[in-house]
């Protein structure tokens, strides 16, 4: 048993290390199921989740549509533009609207901090915060932090340092409450403007010199620069930001030779990442999305309740 009795996942504010460390195991154990000829188990067969997405998404979407078709749940995709929330109902009476169909579960992103965190008080199933503006993004933070234990063996001890737009950032903020509980040290690195004021009251600590960041940094998990959160400039040009804080083959020579290159992604190639370093041999980005998959399983599957991932080996 899991000894998982949440019903909601709307942050890691919320998680103590114990129950971070269960989804960590518990995705560890279903990693395999998508190695099978046969990619699916019975878990979550008879149960509907509906998958509400509000603001633009291709990683989180796509993993947690094909996480439920692993574990067989039946799905609705709603998104804003085909919601009748683009023609101005309330989205609590929109989810009203969805709980009268009988769905178990919810996973929704929104551009509105909170608003998960609305509707699993509202509702009696299940609600999964899948990016809710700039607050948290935790199964982004989970399978980040299930990829640096993969790779790493641990993350007690590790130093994190990100570099970016920590201030519009969602998942930097579900990673600082991730791995500070887990004993890793965090260091965030940005322009004064885009690192947010008193952050070093979360037990991080701030710099704005990548040259010296980089040095002892066991993980660089670089951020997006956010324009669609901004409605002012937070530096002169993005030309000016790339050459301060762009990770490229340049700066990795200051850094350990084991050093794991993160991004939550969607990657600007060529401004907050070279394109060499994204695909060259320390980026572990494209197994952040595979990991993905397997922690979207681990969060459906403890939050359904069910029992067992299935009876027997299919
Ligand atoms: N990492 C992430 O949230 O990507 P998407 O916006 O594509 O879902």
């Amino acid at each position: 048993m899991s000894g998982w009795t949440r019903k909601d996942l709307v942050g890691i504010v919320d998680l103590s290390a114990a129950e971070i460390g269960t989804v960590l195991d518990t995705a560890k154990s279903l990693q395999e199921i998508s190695t099978r000829s046969i990619k699916k188990v019975p878990t979550l067969r008879g149960r509907t989740i509906a998958n509400l997405f509000f603001e633009p998404s291709t990683r989180t979407r796509i993993s947690f549509e094909l996480a439920e078709k692993r574990l067989s749940a039946d799905i609705l995709n709603i998104t804003g533009s085909t919601s009748s929330t683009a023609k101005g109902e309330l989205l609590k009476d929109t989810i009203r609207n969805i709980e009268s169909l009988k769905v178990d579960m919810v996973v929704i992103r929104h551009s509105c901090t909170g608003a998960p965190h609305r509707l699993a008080e509202a509702l009696n199933v299940s609600v999964v915060n899948a990016g809710d503006g700039i607050n948290e993004h935790p199964t982004q933070a989970l399978l980040d932090m299930f990829t640096i234990r993969e790779k790493k063996g641990r993350l007690k001890g590790l130093k994190v340092l990100f570099v970016g737009d920590i201030l519009h950032s969602r998942v930097a903020r579900s990673n600082i409450w991730g791995l500070t509980k887990m004993g890793a040290s965090v260091v965030l690195c940005g322009p004064k403007t885009l690192l947010p004021p008193r952050i070093e009251e979360l037990g991080v600590t701030v710099t704005t010199n990548l040259r010296e960041a980089v040095k002892d940094a066991d993980v660089i998990n670089l951020l997006r620069i956010q324009k669609e959160r901004q409605d002012q400039s937070f530096f002169p040009s993005i030309r000016e930001y790339a050459i301060a804080y762009q990770i490229n083959s340049e700066i990795l020579k200051k850094a350990k030779p084991d050093v794991l290159i993160m991004h939550p992604g969607p990657v600007n190639r060529g401004i907050e990442l070279s394109s060499e370093v994204a695909d060259g041999p320390y980026s572990v980005i494209l197994d952040q999305v595979t990991n993905g998959l397997a922690i979207r399983m681990a969060v459906l599957y403890l939050l359904s309740g069910a029992k067992s991932i299935e009876s027997k080996k299919e």
